[in-house]
Formats: C-alpha cells, sequence, structure tokens
C-alpha cells in the first residue's frame, strides 16, 4: 500500500487545527442568520465525527494493544470522544429547534476539545508515527480525507 507521505501525527494535528477554524467560523457567524450557522455547525460535525471514528476505528486499537498505561489512555479518550458526540447531537438539536443561543454549548465544546486534543498530541499521536505500520498510517490517511458524503455508505 506504500507509505504515508507526511507522517501520521501531522495529518491528524493539521486536521485538528481546520476543524477548530471551522468551529471558529460557526461561531462567529451572526446569530440572525440561522441557516449558514446550522450549515457550518453540521458540515463541522460531520467531520469531527468522521475524526473520531478513524481515530476509534484504525488507531486506537493499535495503540492499545501496546500496554496497560495505553489501554487506560485510550480508554480516556473514547469517554473524551463520547463527551463531544454528545455536545455535537445537542447542539445539531438545539440548532434544529427554537433559535435560542449555543454559547454555552459552544464553550462546553471547547472546553472539552481543547483538553482531548492537546492530551492526544502529546500523548498518543507521536506513537503513531514511530509504532503504526506504514499500511495502515496510509489507510488512516486515506480514512480521514474521504468525503463526507462516502463516510456512511
Ligand atoms: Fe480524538
Ligand atoms: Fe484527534
Amino acid at each position: 500500500m506504500g507509505e504515508p507521505s507526511v507522517p501520521l501525527s501531522k495529518v491528524f494535528v493539521e486536521d485538528h487545527r481546520e476543524l477548530d477554524d471551522r468551529l471558529e467560523a460557526f461561531r462567529s457567524t451572526p446569530a440572525g442568520a440561522a441557516d449558514l450557522r446550522a450549515e457550518r455547525f453540521g458540515s463541522f460535525a460531520s467531520d469531527l465525527r468522521r475524526h473520531i471514528e478513524v481515530e476509534e476505528e484504525e488507531l486506537l486499537p493499535a495503540f492499545e494493544r501496546e500496554s496497560p498505561s495505553h489501554r487506560w489512555l485510550a480508554e480516556r479518550l473514547r469517554d473524551d470522544h463520547r463527551r463531544i458526540l454528545d455536545v455535537l447531537d445537542r447542539t445539531e438539536r438545539q440548532l434544529r429547534g427554537s433559535p435560542s443561543s449555543t454559547v454555552e454549548l459552544e464553550a462546553e465544546l471547547v472546553n472539552v476539545l481543547w483538553s482531548h486534543n492537546s492530551r492526544e498530541e502529546e500523548a498518543v499521536y507521536p506513537w503513531f508515527d514511530l509504532h503504526l505500520t506504514a499500511d495502515l498510517a496510509v489507510h488512516a490517511e486515506a480514512a480521514l480525507r474521504r468525503p463526507s458524503s462516502a463516510v456512511r455508505d
């Protein structure tokens, strides 16, 4: 399957930054532009769900096989993912319903995402560059870059 074009950590860190920028674009969209807000959040949420899905299905299984401490950390990351997915769902419901503010949900999301991403970038992603097989790295990068519409096929 070949070698990854860049280290996998770089691919996933860049995806974190891109998702951060898109969340900020949503947050700076005026409250009156309800359709645009819902569209921006929907596309951000769908790509963040894909990022999480690739981590859980392609990457964490290899990481947690390494040692009991990795298993503990992988469980911690999965807990974070569940919290993140829950806030995404609640925010989407709120955006679909009455045009009430999502400021509190946004703060909750930023909070959990920030600590989660730091944890991954410091303690997990560097391990991938050193230990993941080239096939798995190439596969994970391709899965992350797949267009959103293809994810649920
Ligand atoms: Fe994650
Ligand atoms: Fe991540």
